[in-house]
């Protein structure tokens, strides 16, 4: 069987790489952009940037990928810069990352989407860079590397949200992420919702679309600010919705409230060891979009490079 993962794949070629890479750095030099406090600006240069050099069909496939049912989009050989050693501690002097935001935030605005962050998680700062943290060491967070990561969808304690609604309050919808550095070749590996569907009986199925479950956040979030941190009770994993099913899950904060629910839940879990997949590994200039409403995503432990020059990935939530 093969991964029903429909992912939407564009490349640019050399010269459009560089004349976009030297446009955004060319924009962006004179003044200093900071990701959080000058968001609109560095979207703006990187849209316009983006709008005049990248090919017409993929700039179309950008605009039209939220409205396609495609789970994935993967647009490789975007520009790279010079970048500083890996801020293995988790921040970085990001004033020095304009580029990479700009390239960043202006795919974002072209997909038609949001960037946002949630005050009770990295600091409350747009991106999160994914990176082997030592302090997070034995730890499942996206700045572990010695735990695996299992199939999970982020922040799937919060109820699913709507368009043309503060994204702040609901599971992000899409997670974007510029590779910086891979040296490891660690994939990010994603399966389709429907995968997850095929792998068990009819009843087990149906029973993880009961409302018989509680799922709290993940580990990553703080859990002193009011509102981030509560546990969603009498939901579903499963429901219909959109194109097919969303799914929120985590194997380590869902819980069946049943006896019924647990042995589907852990029937299912058993499961999602097989399921198909898409192993991406991002590259530097890669980037990735995701529906975190109708994909599983993990990574798998890894053994980082020295700090230096450890995994690097910049990531960024989107609605
Ligand atoms: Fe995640």
């Amino acid at each position: 069987m093969t991964s029903l993962v429909r992912l939407t794949r564009g490349r640019l070629d050399d010269a459009i790489r560089d004349l976009l890479g030297k446009e955004i750095e060319e924009r962006v030099a004179t003044s200093n952009l900071d990701p959080d406090g000058q968001e609109a600006i560095l979207a703006s240069i990187g849209a316009h940037a983006l709008s005049r050099y990248l090919p017409g069909e993929i700039l179309n496939a950008l605009r039209v990928f939220p409205a396609t049912g495609a789970h994935a989009l993967l647009l490789s050989h975007l520009p790279t810069w010079e970048f500083p050693p890996t801020p293995v501690n988790g921040f970085g002097a990001e004033a020095e990352l304009a580029e990479i935001n700009a390239l960043h935030f202006g795919l974002i605005q072209l997909l038609g989407l949001t960037p946002f962050a949630v005050d009770y998680e990295n600091d409350g700062r747009l991106i999160r860079n994914v990176v082997p943290n030592p302090a997070a060491a034995g730890k499942t967070s996206s700045w572990g590397s010695d735990s695996e990561f299992f199939w999970h969808t982020d922040n799937p304690h919060l109820p699913f949200g709507e368009p043309g609604t503060d994204p702040r309050l609901y599971i992000p919808r899409y997670l974007t992420f510029y590779g910086v550095r891979n040296l490891e070749r660690v994939p990010t590996e994603i399966a389709a919702v429907d995968d997850a569907a095929r792998l068990v009986d009819e009843q087990t199925w149906r029973q993880l679309h009961f409302a018989s479950y509680e799922v709290g956040p993940p580990a990553s979030v703080n859990t002193d600010p009011a509102g981030g941190a509560t546990v969603r009770l009498a939901t579903p994993v499963v429901e219909p919705g959109g194109d097919g099913f969303r799914v929120r899950y985590d194997r380590g904060t869902t819980r069946g409230q049943t006896d019924e629910a647990a042995a589907a839940l852990d029937t299912w879990t058993q499961a999602l060891t097989g399921i198909q997949r898409l192993e991406l590994v991002l590259e530097p200039g890669e980037f990735l979009i995701f529906d975190n409403c109708r994909v599983l995503h993990r990574r798998r432990g890894f053994t980082p490079e020295p700090a230096d020059a450890a995994r690097w990935l910049r990531r960024c939530y989107a609605s």
